[in-house]
């Protein structure tokens, strides 16, 4: 067994698959993750402390950044990542290069499974050909499907193994060994019919996301206009045992799913001569929810305290795009902190997941940034703070009792119960 991309989702996976007993090689070319992954270190804050120590000490698992393991393996996973090209495109290089290696170390009976997000017929017209310039052909002498990651970074409530797994391929045999491998692996299989449709499945899963998260957006600021707070109408909306899903506020949409999928289905929908106008505006929509934020601070900053966005001092908390993970990609924290900048405001962060900014591929300019120490003295320095991203171990109690102007973007306060008197917190 092999995983190809020891990343947020290729790791839970590797692991998941070693402790159903399988012997499992996670290869990834980044040299540095490797070592630290066959040292047991956490390198994922939310696993478990001795979670990859207990993988590689039971000797069913182990990180390796040679291809030629690949050789070995019976199946092999692909789960690299499927960013946007700079044309905000959907950038299939790191698949292409993926599959190009494994193309290398093929051999008759191997079932390789695409895991990464990709626009439906990729598998087949992108991932296939390759596998078969060596002559070998898919569906007789070697197998192939896509089978979506579905992995919620963080979520507790949900792992690998008990989120149901869609598992889709072109041909009767391949699907039949997908469906088998898998079962092995996770709680419940949905096969379907080709590996398109299994592709479209995440495709619609996470532009259901988007749009939701676009219109409840969308419904806060009118509520907000009717003197309505959206949070305690989703609450009550959510007791609702039909036909209604809550989705919650906040400053944008950020990670490297739910921005980047509908941008993919989009893309394919245009090549085939169709169209998603509603999910293309809900990107819109999300897009410019940072840009709304900082509007909004520089309105509340005005409006309470007098005093002009231009040289306030403005404190972000959480810079990650949610709660309780290390992963920056896409967040809207970002972007409502460059926005603030160029709007004039003096910015700086306090993140616990992330001391030291790393460069990110949107804001390349903040890497390097310093987190700034929860204090007392050091929250009165601030005109305002902002909660962007509300991780469980911040101190709120502590901003709720010394910051002059909160404004909250994801109903912290309320929700874990800390009391912000004064009249000082809005929800923004
Ligand atoms: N992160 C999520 O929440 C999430 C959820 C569901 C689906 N997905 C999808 O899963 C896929 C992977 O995402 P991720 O978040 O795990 O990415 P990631 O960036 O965390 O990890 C990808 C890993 O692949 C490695 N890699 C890249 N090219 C490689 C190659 N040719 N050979 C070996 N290793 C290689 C990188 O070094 C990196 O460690 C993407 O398609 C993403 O859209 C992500």
């Amino acid at each position: 067994m092999a995983t190809v991309g020891l990343g947020y989702v290729g790791l839970p996976l590797a692991l998941t698959i070693s402790e159903a007993g399988f012997s499992t090689t996670g290869v990834d070319l980044n040299s540095s993750r490797v070592k630290a992954i066959n040292a047991g270190e956490k390198v994922i804050s939310y696993f478990p402390e001795d979670r990859i120590r207990n993988a590689v000490g039971g000797g069913r698992f182990r990180a390796s950044d040679e291809a030629s393991v690949l050789a070995e393996s019976d199946i092999i996973l692909i789960c690299v990542p499927t960013p946007l090209s700079a044309k905000r495109e959907p950038d299939l290089s790191y698949v292409v290069k993926a599959v190009e290696t494994i193309a290398q170390w093929l051999r008759p009976g191997q079932l390789v499974v695409l895991e990464s997000t990709v626009w439906p017929g990729a598998t087949t017209t992108v991932v296939q050909p390759i596998l078969e310039r060596g002559g070998l052909r898919a569906g007789e002498d070697f197998f192939l499907g896509f089978s979506p990651e579905r992995e919620d970074p963080g979520n507790e409530t949900f792992s690998t193994r008990s989120i149901p797994k869609i598992v889709g391929a072109d041909d009767a045999r391949s699907r039949e060994l997908l469906d088998q491998f898998y079962a092995h692996i996770v709680t419940e299989t949905v096969p379907v019919s080709s590996s398109a449709t299994a592709e479209a499945v995440k495709l619609v899963e996470n532009s259901f996301r988007t749009v939701n998260i676009a219109l409840v957006n969308e419904m806060k600021v009118a509520m907000d206009a009717m003197g309505v707070d959206i949070w305690e109408v989703v609450k009550a909306a959510a007791t609702k045992p039909f036909g209604y899903m809550p989705f919650y506020p906040g400053p944008g949409i950020g990670g490297d799913c739910i921005p980047v999928s509908p941008v993919y289905l989009s893309w394919r929908a245009k090549d085939v001569g169709s169209s998603v106008p509603i999910i293309d505006l809900a990107r819109t929509n999300n897009d410019n929810a940072p840009d709304l934020i900082a509007s909004r601070v520089a309105t509340e900053l005005t409006r309470q305290s007098g005093l002009t966005v231009e040289g306030a001092r403005v404190l972000i908390v959480g810079i990650a795009y949610k709660k309780d993970v290390e992963d920056t990609r896409e967040s809207p924290a970002l972007a409502i902190l460059n926005r603030l900048e160029n709007m004039g405001a003096a910015c700086d962060y306090h993140d616990p997941y992330f001391p030291v900014l790393p460069l990110t591929r949107d804001h390349p300019d903040l890497a390097g940034r310093k987190s700034v120490e929860l204090g007392e003295k050091v929250l009165q320095g601030y005109d305002a703070v902002v909660v962007a991203t509300d991780h469980r171990n911040v101190d709120y109690a502590l901003i709720a009792r010394t910051a002059r102007l909160v404004l909250d973007t994801r109903n912290v306060f309320s929700s874990m119960n800390v009391a912000v008197t004064g009249g000082k917190l809005t929800k923004i």
